[in-house]
């Protein structure tokens, strides 16, 4: 559950809307296993599901450099629910791998950004109860590698896979 307030382990530095409609404004960022409200900006929730997408080789390429989040020097982050449109859940699984891998190299761009990026995505849909993003993903990473984070996101954004989202908000949030 991720939740905007007065408290929160994380501070708020910014809140960009990318796509669509922007969350209330917060000034901390609360992370938490189960719902702790009620929070006066916002509260959403996800959970971390099986892969859809990866092959056994990038599975085993990603699994061999990928950091989990929570390291002690990573003290920056962002947060950014997704919502996809109804077009992409409309295509089938096999061309939504076409999609995302074979011409929008989400996969082979991220791990460019590995290990320094750590990242965790929750699923949305998997909870069964309408909600108003898809995905809720996380990432942390040093204070000097925010560069490689900000050409990440410029890279992914510029995809054929982005022209599917929606909605798109990005919290960029500090440790302490
Ligand atoms: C840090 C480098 C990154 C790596 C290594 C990476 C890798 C991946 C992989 C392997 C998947 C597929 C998971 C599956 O098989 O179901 C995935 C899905 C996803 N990633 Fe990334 N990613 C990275 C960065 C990002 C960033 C910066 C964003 C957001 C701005 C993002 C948003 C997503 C979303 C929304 C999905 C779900 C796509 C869907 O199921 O339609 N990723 N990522």
């Amino acid at each position: 559950v991720f939740s905007g307030g007065d408290e929160g382990q994380f501070r708020i530095e910014r809140i960009t809307a990318i796509a669509g409609e922007t969350l209330p404004d917060a000034a901390r960022l609360h992370v938490a296993q189960a719902q702790e409200g009620p929070w006066p900006a916002f509260s959403l929730r996800g959970v971390v599901s099986n892969e859809r997408y990866l092959t056994r080789v990038e599975k085993t390429a990603l699994v061999a450099v990928q950091q989990p989040v929570g390291g002690q020097a990573a003290r920056r982050g962002a947060f950014i629910p997704i919502r996809k449109s109804r077009a992409w859940w409309d295509l089938t699984q096999d061309e939504r791998r076409q999609i995302l891998e074979e011409k929008s190299h989400h996969i082979q761009i991220g791990m460019r950004a590995l290990p320094q990026v750590a990242r965790r995505l929750h699923h949305c849909r998997d909870l069964g109860t309408p909600e108003p993003f898809d995905f809720l993903t996380w990432f942390d990473y040093r204070p000097e590698d925010e560069p490689l984070f900000d050409d990440l996101l410029g890279a992914l954004r510029a995809t054929e896979e982005w022209t599917y989202v929606e909605r798109e908000v990005e919290v960029r949030v500090s440790r302490g």
